[in-house]
């Protein structure tokens, strides 16, 4: 499977994190490497261990053009060429002049975020999602390290029925409201599409007019998942642990408009509390909880599939297939190639006129995806106070005394 997810880019940490640091050691697809920004600006992913005798990399520091080994000094450009042995260049030796290579993989930066791509050359495009470039948003990253395999956390994108259970019905019984039960899905499809596959869940009191329907929620291939106003992707750490990164944008209301956002703040969310108990107050950790709950690796051989698993019976079909056609020495599904064909992606969006071209804040505030946005960061538990009071500085009008309240999501 590494093999088909290393023929993608994938998103591995904030362009932000490094505004204080140049080094940080890091884990994907079960290799240990060091993600590092020279000191012109360039970043650089290669493999930890020094080639000298081994020292860690990550205790190295950055240099013009590359890393720096701490131990003798070796230092490595961003493509892994190893360019300065200094005493060996004193010595004048002739292993001075062997090129000597290490582990290394191209490194972008997109929306914010740096993005790695672990493939053979050569490299995809790196997607131009076009809500990277929506005007006068406020965007954040947030990341979280899940203990379990990143496939059975995909899984959970094509499972529409899962909402009404994991979000809304053990929420409200676990707070001891016995009450109804929310609205039922009633009808589930999945299909194929151009980036990866569309859901289109329908629940009970909606009609065939309801956009969740109408147009539905793009799964991106291989794993990621993209709802308008924020993109999640489950990139592996290695076979037992994942990145739960999530890309949030909100744009600011009407009339705090024009806004640049000066920086993409980015932090990491915490998943369980200060106890070691599981943090299951908001979306995304509700979801963390059940995927790491499904085991290490989640044991297929034992599940008992049913109707609401259409969508998972068809990506890992599709997966199959992509398996095949990478052993087959093609590309798999959703790779892009041309370049005039990644500009600005236009995705499936429920709400994609007042997502892109915003609304008055009272309007904001009545909309059914921008008005529980507005009010609180539900998606994952931990945001920081300091990245909190720049939403909200963003988002509140000036001179006006409304100010965000607390929001339970529908
Ligand atoms: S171990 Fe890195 S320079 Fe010697
Ligand atoms: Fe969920």
């Amino acid at each position: 499977m590494s093999a088909l997810l290393r023929r993608y880019w994938h998103p591995i940490a904030g362009a932000s994190e490094f505004d204080d640091k140049a080094i940080k050691p890091i884990r994907l697809f079960g290799e240990d490497l060091v993600l590092f920004k020279t000191l012109s600006g360039a970043y650089g992913l290669v493999q930890r261990r020094c080639a000298h005798r081994g020292a860690d990399l990550s205790f190295g520091f950055a240099e013009e053009a590359g890393i720096r080994c701490v131990y003798h000094g070796w230092q490595y450009d961003a493509a892994g060429l190893c360019t300065d042995r200094p005493f060996e260049a004193t010595a004048n030796r002739a292993g001075s002049t062997a090129p000597l290579r290490i582990t290394a993989y191209p490194v972008r930066e997109k929306g914010g975020m740096l993005w790695a791509y672990m493939g053979p050359a050569p490299a995809p495009e790196l997607p131009d999602w076009e809500t990277f470039s929506w005007p006068n948003c406020f965007a954040q990253v947030v990341i979280a390290e899940v203990p379990c395999n990143w496939l059975q956390c995909q899984e959970n994108t094509v499972d529409p029925v899962h909402f009404e259970w994991t979000h809304n019905n053990a929420p409200q019984r676990q707070a001891g409201d016995f009450g109804a039960f929310s609205p039922k899905t009633l009808e589930l499809r999945v299909e194929d599409h151009p980036y990866g596959l569309i859901s289109r869940p329908s629940r009970e009191g909606t009609d065939p007019s309801t956009p969740l329907w109408s147009v539905g929620r793009a799964i991106l291939w291989p794993n990621g998942w993209y709802f308008g106003h924020h993109f999640e992707w489950k990139v592996p750490i290695d076979d037992t642990h994942t990145l739960f990164v999530t890309w949030a944008t909100l744009r600011v209301p009407r009339e705090c408009e024009p806004y640049v956002q000066q920086r993409i703040p980015t932090w990491y969310a915490p998943i369980k509390d200060s106890d070691g108990n599981w943090i299951s107050s908001h979306v995304g950790n509700q979801d963390i909880v059940v995927w790491a709950s499904q085991g290490a690796i989640a044991d297929r051989t034992h599940e008992a599939l049913g109707a609401s698993d259409r969508g998972v019976a068809l990506l890992r079909r599709r997966l199959l297939e992509d398996l095949e056609a990478v052993g087959n020495g093609r590309d798999p599904r959703a790779v892009i190639r041309d370049p005039a064909r990644n500009v600005r992606i236009e995705l499936p969006c429920v709400a994609r006129e007042e997502l892109m071209n915003g609304l008055p804040r009272e309007q904001m505030l009545e909309h059914p995806l921008m008005g529980p946005f507005l009010r609180e960061f539900y998606l994952i538990a931990g945001q920081p106070d300091e990245v909190k009071a720049e939403f909200e500085r963003a988002m509140t009008v000036r001179g006006s005394r409304v100010t965000i309240h607390k929001f339970v999501p529908q």
